[in-house]
Order: C-alpha cells, then structure tokens, then sequence
C-alpha cells in the first residue's frame, strides 16, 4: 500500500482560516490558506462572521489547491476533513463541503482531529524541499496555538497522550489579550514578537503561576500586566507608549519561561530528548531562540515546521488523512463536527 499513489484533497475550516491543500502520499503538493480579515475590527474573531467567510471561501480556496496542485478531481483517493476542536458553524461548512464533494467523487471521507493534525504536520514533507527530518517517536510536542496550549507524548502516528495543558487561557490568547492591554490591534501575538526584540526582557518581572505537573496557567499574568500598567498609568499617563518595546520583550521573555520550563521538566520526566513544536506561536522568535539554547544546554534534538505548517493549515490535515488512509480509517457519511477537544 505504501508504494502507491495517494492524492488527498484536505480541509480546514475549524477557526478562522479556510484552507485547502492537496498532497501525494507525505507531499505537499499545494497548501491554500485564505485568512478572515474582518476580525480585526472587532479584537477577536466573531464566530458567526467566521461561518460567513467559510461559506464565501470554501469553494475558490479547493479550486485554487486543486489547480496549483496540477490535479484533476477526478483523481483525489479521498477527502479529509477537521472534524474539530473548534468553532461549531466554522467546522460545519468545512465538514458538508468536504462529505458533499466526496460523495460526489464516490471516494472516502477522513475524519481528523485537528490538534492531532498540528502534531502530525511535522511529517509534511514540502513539495521540493531539501533536507527534510521528521521527529523520531516516542518525541514530544508542545502544540501552542490562539486555542491551545498541550504538550503531547507521542508515541505513535496515532497513540499520543497529553501530559501537560493550560488550565485557562492557551498561550497565544494570552499573547492577544495582553497585546490588547497594550494597545495593540488584534492578532497581537505576531506584534509583540516585534516590539520585543528592540526590548529588554527583564525590564520589568511578571510573576510565574504555581501550577502543579506539568500544567499552564496564563490568566494570572494577564491580570498582573492589567493591575502593573494601571498602576504606572496613574503615574504617568504615557507608560505604555514610552515602554511598548521594554514591556513587549518582558511579556514574551515571561511567556516564553514558563513554556519552556514545563518542556524540560517534562523530558527530564520522560526521558524523551526529541522535542517539536507546533501551532500559530511557536512562529514567535522569543521561543526559537530559548529553544536554540536548550538544544546546546540540554542536548534536545528540536523540531519546528515550516510557518506554512504551524498555523492554522489544510496540509497538516491531509498528510494526517493519508496516514489514516494508509489503516483504512474512514469515516461515513453520518459523521458530524465536534466543538469540544475530548482527547486524541
Ligand atoms: O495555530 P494558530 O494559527 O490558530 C489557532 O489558534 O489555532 O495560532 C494563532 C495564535 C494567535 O494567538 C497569534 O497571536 C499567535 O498564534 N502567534 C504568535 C506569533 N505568531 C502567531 N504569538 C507570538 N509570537 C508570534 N510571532
Ligand atoms: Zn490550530
């Protein structure tokens, strides 16, 4: 089975990205991702405007993979889709356009579990790429995106186990929501990454959480950045401004500590000295760079996708198509989305 030709349209649609790709066997062969700019107006994304651009953007978007792939419908094996976590009228549009078109094609739809997908979009391999290397199992993965904050054992393609999550906001949340305290517009994630690196980290010191294990906790610092810059505010009205830069890279120097000292105490746990990351903030330079040193310092094999694969993307959903494809895991034309992330 593994010699043969897999062709497998895939599709995101469970947040505020559609996407499209279409791979052969492990290969990218297009990866289409149209964003939703209109959130950005209100700070954060509105799920019912979310669903409305789907709806807009699922047809173009397959259109688009399909073409840039050089292939022809006809040829697709089957059709994955992201069954969720996520937003229930988002996951909707992409779940009835993918059976839709399947049944249409007569091929199979695959049912994929989206934050199994960030793990698995290490094995992407991308179209004309060199030097590709994928993690060795057993590896471990801190999956940090604007919805979650896990770090997974994984064993297998498909025998992962979290050891460790947030137990409120995710970590980029509480990049947007601090970024927001700031003054900055929403996704601030990506702004604060740039402020900071003209900042001094250790400008100003935020409190770590007390979390047991290997768990998260970000709310907390949220609400210690709000009551510091209150305070400096009545002090002196134009704080934030004359300190963006100094306050950015302290934020993300916190931030980034507190991921990556769950990340060492879960492999001095495990053992485990392969390490990969995944999702929308592992793109966050703060984060490299403290990986880079623990590489040096900790003797950890690091591995982090192209962009491309980190955020929100259909590739990541059909290369873990093929993988099922591969066991003869289909899904039939009864299956509906779920909101909820209950498990692997
Ligand atoms: O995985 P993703 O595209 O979407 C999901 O949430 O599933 O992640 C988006 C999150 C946002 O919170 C965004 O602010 C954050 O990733 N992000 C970053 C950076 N780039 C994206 N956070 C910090 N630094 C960045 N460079
Ligand atoms: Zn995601």
């Amino acid at each position: 089975m593994a010699e043969q030709n897999i062709l497998i349209l895939g599709i995101e649609s469970s947040c505020d990205e559609t996407s499209a790709a279409v791979t052969l066997n492990d290969k990218v062969l297009s990866n289409v991702i149209a964003g939703q700019k209109i959130h950005e107006l209100y700070g954060g994304v509105v799920p019912e405007l979310a669903s409305r651009a789907h709806q807009k953007n699922i047809v173009p978007v397959v259109d688009q993979a399909l073409k840039q792939a050089k292939v022809s419908k006809n040829d697709l094996n089957a059709v994955a889709f992201t069954s969720g976590p996520g937003l229930i009228g988002s996951l909707i549009v992409g779940v009835s356009f993918s059976k839709a078109f399947a049944l249409a094609l007569n091929v199979p739809v695959i049912e994929v579990n989206h934050m199994q997908a960030h793990v698995i979009a290490h094995f992407a391999k991308k179209n004309n790429a060199e030097n590709f290397s994928a993690p060795q199992f057993p590896f471990l993965c801190l999956t940090v995106s604007g919805g979650h904050t896990q770090i997974v054992l994984v064993k297998d393609f498909f025998k992962m186990e979290i050891i460790g999550q947030t137990t409120d906001d995710a970590a980029g949340e509480a990049f947007d929501k601090i970024a927001k305290i700031i003054g900055l517009p929403y996704p601030g994630g990506p702004l604060i990454d740039k402020f900071a690196a003209d900042g001094n980290p250790h400008a100003f010191k935020f409190p770590h959480p007390r979390t047991q294990n290997l768990d998260f906790s970000f709310s907390g610092l949220k609400t210690s950045v709000l009551y510091f810059l209150q305070r400096e505010k009545q002090k002196n009205p134009d704080f934030i401004e004359q300190h963006k830069n100094d306050l950015c890279a302290s934020v993300q120097f916190t931030i980034v500590s507190i991921l990556t000292e769950k990340l060492q105490k879960a492999s001095a746990q495990t053992g485990i000295k392969e390490i990969a990351i995944a999702g929308g903030v592992s793109a966050n330079s703060g984060l490299r760079n403290a990986l880079a040193e623990m590489k040096m310092k900790e003797d950890w094999n690091i591995f982090i996708p192209p962009f491309e694969y980190c955020t929100d993307n259909a590739a990541m959903i059909a290369v873990t198509g093929y993988f099922k494809f591969l066991k003869k895991d289909f899904a039939s034309q009864d299956v509906s989305p779920s909101a909820r992330f209950t498990g692997f």
